[in-house]
């Protein structure tokens, strides 16, 4: 059956030149019919760069978005019209413009995870690999981090000479995790490595071995010399990394790493994407396009 629908996705993906994107966080099945599977960033870096004119992320909204900011000739299609992050809708544009108006001369750095709406009254992007270097590479001293305190957190215990106010968000799935199911977690596992994602709360990092994005935790597993693992993001994490590294075992942290929106998507609204008969083509106007896009620009150059 999986495997039936997967063929025919494959098959109409190349009759209409159309690339599929992936977020690591999709369930194994759907990341076995992407081009591309990668964190937020690399796939808005990937689909400027593929040659197709048709992009079908797999993923949530914020991330679509991100793709059709950055590539606005293309067409972008959410394959699961509802697949939304609760944490990019924490923050609506007239929340930032009060703050500002209370707090002039503050740099606002917004996480990737933000609407595109919202980018468009931010100055400068971050992504969960790059926040720490950008954030110290901007020029004022004064800063705003939203939506994630958690992140925002990591970012000011590793940087220096910055005032960083932090917007009380976040994201539900990472910050729902607590500090005894670590405990319980190293206690079932003696000896594993605990690689966690900075959307946790400062609480659960501290007692990290690792802590860096989703890409940057794969790639440690991937390089590490150890053999044992708990893993502190998403539970696709822990399954894309124990079919990535077979000899290797993989724990996930807590049950509650499982992000319902991330896994709304199934491989039935990828076929009725490219048929037509399902997803949600991204629509936004040149305004919007321009003015979260020196957003993001802005990210590229700090993060140099
Ligand atoms: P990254 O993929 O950028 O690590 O973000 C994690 C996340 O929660 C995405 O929704
Ligand atoms: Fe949003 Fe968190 Fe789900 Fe990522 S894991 S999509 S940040 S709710």
């Amino acid at each position: 059956m999986v495997r039936t629908i997967q063929d025919k996705i494959l098959k109409l993906k190349k009759e209409n030149d159309v690339c599929i994107l992936a977020h690591s966080y999709q369930a194994a099945e759907i990341v076995e019919i992407a081009d591309f599977t990668g964190d937020s960033f690399q796939l808005s870096v990937m689909a400027q760069t593929a040659p197709q004119k048709t992009v079908i992320l797999c993923g949530v909204h914020f991330m679509a978005e991100t793709v059709k900011i950055l590539s606005p000739e293309k067409r972008v299609i959410l394959a699961h019209p509802q697949a939304g992050c609760p944490m990019a809708e924490q923050v609506e544009p007239v929340f930032v413009e009060h703050f500002l108006k209370t707090n002039p001369g503050y740099t606002v750095v917004a996480y990737i995870n933000t609407t595109a709406a919202l980018k468009t009254v931010c100055d400068v992007c971050v992504t969960s690999s790059t926040a720490v270097k950008i954030v110290q590479n901007i020029e004022n001293e004064n800063i705003l981090f939203l939506p994630d305190c958690n992140l925002g957190d990591y970012v000011s215990k590793n940087v220096t000479g910055k005032n960083i106010k932090l917007w009380q968000g976040g994201c539900p799935i990472h910050a729902a995790v607590n500090p005894a199911e670590v405990d319980k977690a190293k206690e079932l596992h003696p000896g594993a490595l605990v690689l966690v994602h900075p959307e946790c709360t400062p609480s659960v990092v501290d007692k990290a071995d690792f802590v860096g994005s989703t890409s940057a935790i794969m790639e440690y597993a991937k390089q590490s010399d150890a053999k044992d693992f708990i893993i502190g993001t998403e539970v696709s994490i822990a399954e894309h990394l124990a079919y990535a590294c077979p000899e290797k075992n993989f724990h996930i942290l807590s049950k509650k790493l499982l992000c319902p929106n991330m896994k709304i998507t199934s491989l039935m609204d990828v076929y009725k994407s490219l048929t037509g008969e399902g997803g949600l083509e991204i629509d936004m106007d040149e305004d919007t396009i321009h003015k979260a896009r020196k957003c993001i620009d802005e990210m590229i150059r700090l993060g140099k």
